[in-house]
């Protein structure tokens, strides 16, 4: 299957994509990077793999719709059948979403439905929440809502500050979304009335999502 990866920075899941498609049996193969920022890191992190990379500046374009236009174009082009918004940090148009139902993931640094949006790994510590972790689901037109494929717990440790608690929630990011990716790929993860249904080799069907215990 081929897939196309959205990222606005960094790119350390992008990076855990591209090695879960190098390993054996993984059906994957990442087909082209697209950033909405030209100075992405991650950019680099696809080059140095080999792949195909583009930049699409959001500034470039008069309106939200224009610019996912051109998105929605560029993965034709490339011949992509899911997309994985890795670290994306542009709201899509619901006209981009809906092209694109049940053909689009995203990985968020919590459990949803808590602490969607920004500055998650604050918000939690002002929670004061002693578990948190991260979230893989596919794209609804609301921000951080749709069918969960995949969560992981993290537990929030004494002395915490935003940063400790973001690099071990990113931890199990990276190690999440190959996962959930695979699970999607392989047809053993799929959407039927908005719930995720997770099918195992047998075919038994049974409720997502698949939960990844704490990682300490
Ligand atoms: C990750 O923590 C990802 O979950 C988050 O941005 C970070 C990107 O890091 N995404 C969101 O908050 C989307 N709502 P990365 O560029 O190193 O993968």
């Amino acid at each position: 299957m081929r897939i196309g990866v959205l990222i606005s920075g960094r790119g350390s899941n992008l990076a855990a994509l591209i090695r879960a498609c190098a390993e054996p049996g993984f059906r994957g193969r990442i087909a082209l990077v697209i950033s909405n920022r030209p100075n992405a890191e991650g950019l680099a992190i696809a080059e140095r793999a080999g792949i195909p990379t583009l930049t699409i500046d959001h500034k470039n374009f008069a309106s939200r719709e224009t610019f996912d236009a051109e998105l929605d174009r560029a993965l034709r082009a490339a011949g992509v059948e899911l997309v994985c918004n890795a670290g994306f940090m542009r709201i899509l148009s619901d006209g981009f979403v809906e092209k694109w139902r049940n053909h689009q993931l995203n990985i968020h640094p919590s459990l949803l439905p808590a602490f969607k949006g920004l500055h998650v790994h604050k918000r939690a510590l002002d929670a004061g929440v002693r578990i948190t972790g991260c979230t893989v689901h596919f794209v609804r037109p609301e921000m951080d809502e749709g069918p969960i494929v995949a969560q992981a717990a993290v537990p929030v440790l004494p002395g915490d500050t935003a940063e400790t608690l973001a690099a071990r929630v990113l931890e199990a990011e990276h190690k999440l979304y190959p996962l959930a990716l695979k699970l999607v790929i392989d047809g053993r993860a799929r959407v039927t009335d908005e719930r995720v249904v997770l099918i195992d080799a047998v075919g038994a069907e049974t409720p997502a999502p698949l939960f990844v215990p704490a990682v300490q």
